[in-house]
């Protein structure tokens, strides 16, 4: 079992790199045939997604654009804050297809707060792909159209998420292990 220790704290090996990777096809077959005429732009959530939204939008195969924005409801802890930021969000979406790109939806209450600001802004449609999900966390209900993994109410780290800015650079997800 391939083991990391971050910061003092133990993680194991919990989804591997290949399984990923399956994962990732599946939802771009599914992208492409839906988006396929559409012209969506990818909206990617840093800095958790940013793998996996690369391997999303490369597997991309029409017309799309990019626009990266920032959402903080983390620190250096495990907790949620709460509070939600979004910022550099310049593109015009007015009447476009957004497909919001996240690593994890856990209280919800980020993405939660990410489609009430994108609402608002009036596009033609919204959808949200999220590698991961922590069902049994869930504080605000939220709809995920293409969750790659449902998993357990324990933290991860890896293939871009961090405990304290550390593991996003590990290709595996890795779990902690008290
Ligand atoms: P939410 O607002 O509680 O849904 O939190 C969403 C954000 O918290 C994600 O986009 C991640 O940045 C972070 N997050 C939640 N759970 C984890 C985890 O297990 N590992 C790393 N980051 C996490």
């Amino acid at each position: 079992m391939k083991k990391v220790k971050l910061n003092n704290r133990n993680f194991e090996l919990y989804i591997s790199r290949d399984e990923i990777q399956n994962k990732i096809s599946q939802i771009s077959n599914k992208l492409n045939k839906e988006y396929r005429d559409k012209n969506p732009v990818f909206i990617v959530v840093l800095t958790g997604s940013i793998f996996f939204a690369t391997d999303i939008i490369k597997s991309f195969k029409y017309d799309c654009n990019v626009q990266l924005v920032n959402a903080k409801s983390y620190g250096n802890d495990m907790e949620s804050s709460g509070k939600v930021q979004i910022n550099n969000l310049n593109l015009d979406i007015k009447d476009r297809e957004i497909v919001i790109i996240e690593d994890i939806v856990d209280t919800g209450i980020t993405l939660n707060s990410i489609l009430n600001i994108i609402k608002k802004l009036e596009p033609k449609s919204i959808a949200t792909v999220s590698l991961l999900s922590k069902p049994s966390r869930r504080i605000v209900k939220v709809e995920v159209e293409y969750i790659g993994f449902e998993i357990e109410d324990k933290f991860v780290i890896g293939y871009g998420m961090d405990y304290a800015e550390l593991g996003r650079n590990l290709n595996d997800i890795y779990i902690l292990k008290e």
